[in-house]
């Protein structure tokens, strides 16, 4: 992989790199689409990271429907799908690990120790073999967008991290591999998720900036889901990831819940379109 990408950089083709662990969806042939406008070349990678889960998560479970997910890359026209087996990535004497620093350790890091961990550690491997001028992820994992770009910052990597839109079921459920495990009760109720965050936008639009308020409010539409459990429910800014006094445009409002065992995760940048 790394040869072939090397070719292509040094023929003056701009590499865009699509990082994906498969069961793909809609939200990553959006991915796919803009990366196939902004370069010469699009590489994207399938890897289901055993170093992001936690020891009670869904790594063997995790679907890994590849044939189905080639021909869709196919047909989206990516020049290389870089799909490496397990001891590829992580051979036996690998020990290197990227320490992604305290903004891992709130929202999401909190809920799921070491993950960022292991993100940060297999992206910059995916980066360095497929040497990319661009990288597109989903603004859905919005924390690993902000930590990316913080990787990139602190280890001088000369590539630009794009932010895509979530992308939505017509009833608002962002799009997500794991939906695939929702039973029906599940997926009817699950949209109240993201009526919860277009409330609290709203809201915002109409001039409440107090956290706390945007907050309980999503907090009791998330309540109503039956068999609900809220992880997370935070505002914060997506520079520190703290809550600040104050609600402003590009304040983050975030939420993890857990419907049955399945953990949805969703956000919504208040008064901005996109991070
Ligand atoms: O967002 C994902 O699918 C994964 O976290 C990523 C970026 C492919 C790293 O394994």
């Amino acid at each position: 992989m790394q040869e072939q990408a090397i070719a292509w950089r040094q023929a003056g083709d701009a590499i865009g790199f699509v990082p994906t662990m498969g069961a793909l969806h809609a939200g990553h042939d959006s991915l796919v689409a803009r990366a196939r406008r902004e370069n010469q070349r699009v590489i994207v990678s399938i890897f289901v990271n055993p170093a992001q889960f936690g020891p009670n998560e869904d790594f063997e479970a995790y679907p890994r429907p590849f044939e189905v997910d080639y021909a869709r890359l196919d047909a989206l026209g990516a020049d290389a799908i870089f799909h490496p087996p397990v001891e590829q990535i992580y051979p036996p004497a690998f020990k290197t690990h990227v320490d992604p620093g305290p903004l891992a350790e709130v929202l999401e890091g909190k809920s799921r120790p070491g993950h960022f961990a292991g993100v940060l550690t297999v992206v910059l491997k995916l980066f360095n073999l497929t040497q990319p001028k661009r990288a597109y992820f989903g603004q859905k994992d919005f924390q690993q967008v902000i930590l990316v770009r913080q990787l990139v910052r602190d280890l001088g990597l000369p590539i630009r991290i794009v932010a895509c839109p979530t992308v939505r079921e017509p009833d608002g459920l962002a799009l997500s591999s794991r939906n695939a495990y929702l039973d029906p009760a599940q997926r009817a109720a699950a949209p109240a998720i993201s009526r919860a965050l277009d409330a609290a936008a709203l809201s915002f639009g109409k001039g409440q900036a107090h956290p706390a308020e945007h907050e309980s409010t999503a907090r009791s539409a998330l309540e109503k889901i039956p068999g609900s459990t809220i992880e997370y429910v935070a505002v914060v800014d997506p520079t520190t990831l703290r809550t600040p006094a104050r609600a402003i445009a590009g304040s983050v409002l975030a939420v993890a819940v857990k419907l049955g065992s399945t953990r949805l995760i969703d956000n919504v940048v208040l008064g901005a379109e996109r991070l």
